[in-house]
C-alpha cells in the first residue's frame, strides 16, 4: 500500500474506537499509531515523528486535554483534533482553548473523519510560511486574479498580523468566510484559536451567554459557570458571520467588549479583559440598517475599522477561466477522472449566466458536471435555466467598446496575462490592446 505521508496518532481508552479509527483511517492509506492513554501518547509523540494527534477528552487517569496542552507546549505546530462523546460549547472551549484545531462527535462516519482530518492539515498548511506553494492567483484557499482580488489581497497581507477589528460585505457565495480564514491563518496569531459564530444562527435567548458565557445560577437552566466563545477566542480571532442579524441586545454588549476589550458574562458584574481580533461578515446592506435604526451605528463604525467588499462574480467575469479551471481539476481528481475537457460551448454559457449564488454555485455546478461526465462536459450536462438564460438588461445595454473590453480580459485571462499572445490571437497590437484595456 502506497502511504500518505502523515503519520497520525490516535489515543482513546477505549480499544474498539481505536481499532474502528485506526481501520477507517488505513483505509484512507494513512499510517496510524495507537495509544490507549496520556503517557503511552507521549512516548509515542516522543519516538515517532507525528503529523496529526487524535485524542479523546474523557479518559481515566489523565484526561485528554492535558495531552493536547502537552503537545502545544512541545510540538507547537502539530494540528490535534478531538474526537468525543460529549458536544458541550464547555468541552469544545476547553478543547479549542488547549489548542484543538477541530472537534468531531463520536459516532462519526469515516467521511466525516476525512473531512475533519483534511480540515486539519489545510489549516496547518495555511499556517505555516509555505510562499513557494502559493502563487500569484491563490491566497490560503481564495483563488482569482482580476484587479478586484489583488486588491482584496493586498489589504488581507497588511491586516493579516494587525488587530485591527475587520468587516467584510458582500453577496452570498463570494468568499467572505474564505477571506476571514485567510486572514487568521496567514498571520501571526494563525496559531490560536478562530471561532466562528453565525450570529443568525443561534436562538436569540442563548446568543449572549453563548457569546459571553455566564454564571451559575443567572437564568433557569444555568446550572454551573460556563466560558463564552469570545473568550475561547482569547488570543485569536471571532468570526462573527451575518453580523446584520444580531439582535439590538447583542449588538449593545458587543459594543461594550469593542469599546472596553473586556466581557462581562450574564449574570455576573465582574469584566474579564479579553485579547481579541473581531472579523464581521455580512450580505445585508448594514449602512441602511443603521439609516434604519435597526443597526447601532457606533457600532457600525467600531466593527469597520476596515473594510472589505467583495465583488459579484458576474462583475469579475475575467475570474471565470481561472476558476473553471480549479474547480475541474480540483473535482476531477476526487472522482478520478483525468484530462477530463470542457466543451467550449459549455464555457460559453457559464460566461453569459449571472451567477446570483455566486462562486459557491459555480463550484457545485461544476462539482455536479464532473459527476455527470465521462471524459467532456458538454452541453447535454448544463441545466436549461443557464443554458436558456437571457443576459440581465445590464447586459443587452453594454457598449461596443464595453464588450470589447471584456472580450480583451477574456482571452488574456486564457492566456495567463501574456500580452503579446493575447494580442495575436486578438489579432491586434500590444500598444492597441494597452489602451483599450484601460
Ligand atoms: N475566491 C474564491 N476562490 C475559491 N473558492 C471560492 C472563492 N470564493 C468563494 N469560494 C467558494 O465558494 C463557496 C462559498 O464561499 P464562502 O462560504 O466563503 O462565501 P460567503 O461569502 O461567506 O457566502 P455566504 O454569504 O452565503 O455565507 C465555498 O465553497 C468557497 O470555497
Ligand atoms: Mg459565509
Amino acid at each position: 500500500m502506497n502511504f500518505k505521508k502523515e503519520n497520525i496518532l490516535v489515543v482513546d481508552d477505549n480499544n474498539d474506537m481505536l481499532d474502528l479509527v485506526q481501520r477507517q483511517l488505513k483505509s484512507s492509506n494513512y499510517r496510524t499509531y495507537k495509544a490507549s492513554s496520556v503517557t503511552e501518547a507521549i512516548e509515542v509523540l516522543k519516538q515517532s515523528n507525528i503529523n496529526l494527534l487524535i485524542s479523546d477528552i474523557n479518559m481515566p487517569d489523565i484526561n485528554g486535554l492535558e495531552l493536547l496542552k502537552y503537545a502545544e507546549e512541545h510540538y507547537p505546530s502539530l494540528p490535534k483534533l478531538v474526537i468525543s462523546g460529549i458536544p458541550s460549547i464547555h468541552n469544545v472551549v476547553s478543547a479549542m482553548k488547549s489548542g484543538a484545531l477541530d472537534y468531531l462527535t463520536k459516532p462519526f462516519t469515516s467521511d466525516e473523519l476525512n473531512k475533519a482530518i483534511t480540515n486539519c492539515l489545510v489549516k496547518t498548511d495555511l499556517m505555516l510560511p509555505n510562499e513557494s506553494s502559493q502563487n500569484e492567483n491563490t491566497y490560503g484557499e481564495i483563488i482569482g486574479h482580476s484587479s478586484q482580488f489583488k486588491e482584496i489581497i493586498e489589504i488581507i497581507k497588511r491586516i493579516k498580523d494587525t488587530k485591527a477589528n475587520v468587516l467584510i460585505e458582500g453577496e452570498t457565495g463570494t468568499g467572505k468566510e474564505l477571506i476571514a480564514k485567510a486572514i487568521h491563518f496567514t498571520g501571526k496569531f494563525g496559531n490560536k484559536p478562530l471561532i466562528t459564530v453565525n450570529c443568525g444562527g443561534i436562538p436569540e435567548n442563548l446568543i449572549e451567554s453563548e457569546l459571553f458565557g455566564h454564571v451559575k445560577g443567572a437564568f433557569t437552566g444555568a446550572s454551573e459557570t460556563r466560558t463564552g466563545l469570545f473568550q475561547a477566542a482569547d488570543g485569536g480571532t471571532i468570526f462573527l458571520d451575518e453580523i446584520g442579524n444580531a439582535p439590538m441586545a447583542v449588538q449593545t454588549r458587543l459594543l461594550r467588549v469593542l469599546q472596553e476589550k473586556e466581557i462581562v458574562r450574564v449574570g455576573s458584574t465582574r469584566p474579564e479583559k479579553i485579547d481579541i481580533r473581531i472579523i464581521c461578515a455580512t450580505n445585508s446592506n448594514l449602512e441602511e440598517m443603521v439609516s434604519k435604526g435597526t443597526f447601532r451605528e457606533d457600532l457600525y463604525y467600531r466593527i469597520n475599522i476596515v473594510n472589505i467588499k467583495t465583488t459579484a462574480l458576474r462583475n469579475r467575469k475575467e475570474d471565470l477561466p481561472l476558476l473553471i479551471k480549479t474547480f475541474i481539476e480540483k473535482y476531477s481528481k476526487e472522482y478520478n477522472k483525468s484530462n477530463l475537457k470542457i466543451n467550449e460551448k459549455v464555457t460559453e454559457v457559464l460566461f453569459r449566466y449571472d451567477w446570483p449564488g455566486n462562486i459557491r454555485e459555480l463550484e457545485n455546478l461544476i462539482h455536479r458536471m464532473v459527476i455527470m461526465s465521462d471524459d467532456s462536459i458538454d452541453l447535454n450536462h448544463v441545466p436549461d435555466h443557464l443554458k436558456y438564460h437571457i443576459p440581465s438588461s445590464q447586459d443587452i445595454f453594454k457598449s461596443l467598446k464595453e464588450y470589447e473590453k471584456e472580450q480583451i480580459l477574456k482571452v488574456l485571462s486564457f492566456v495567463n496575462n501574456n500580452k503579446t499572445k493575447a494580442a495575436q490571437i486578438l489579432q491586434i497590437d500590444r500598444k492597441t490592446l494597452n489602451q483599450k484595456i484601460l
